[in-house]
């Protein structure tokens, strides 16, 4: 999927429901911010473990057993976009709030399929 980043926006901490994921920058800068799983229970603030500037054409990996990340345009002035590679796919992934760990389950949506607007369904 190819994901389109205003200024300033940037992801949850989320995991990769156990996939590959391959990531591409194909416009502008993006910060990837790695943390370490929570604890069991989730119980305080996430660790971090690395950040990272990702620039345009560069190539990025992640799994599960990585650990987890966050990802951000941090530039004021200028839009950023992605590629996403996911193997194998799937739909929905946990976000964690990096205050207390707690996880969520989420569903993944789409703005657009095979060039078409999709109708996205809310599930929260
Ligand atoms: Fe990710």
């Amino acid at each position: 999927m190819i994901l389109c980043w205003g200024e300033g926006h940037g992801s949850s901490i989320h995991d990769h429901t156990d996939s590959h994921c391959f990531m591409k920058i194909l416009q502008g800068n993006l910060k990837e911010t790695l943390f370490e799983w929570p604890e069991k229970k989730g119980n305080g603030e996430m660790t971090k473990k690395s950040e990272r500037v990702l620039r345009e054409n560069q190539c990025a990996y992640i799994n599960d057993s990585i650990g987890l990340h966050r990802v951000e345009n941090i530039s004021h002035t200028e839009s950023a976009v992605s590629l996403h590679l996911y193997s194998p796919p799937f739909d929905s992934c946990n976000t964690f709030d990096q205050r207390t760990g707690h996880k969520n389950k989420v569903t993944m949506t789409f703005y657009s399929q095979f060039g078409e607007r999709t109708h996205c369904v809310s599930t929260r």
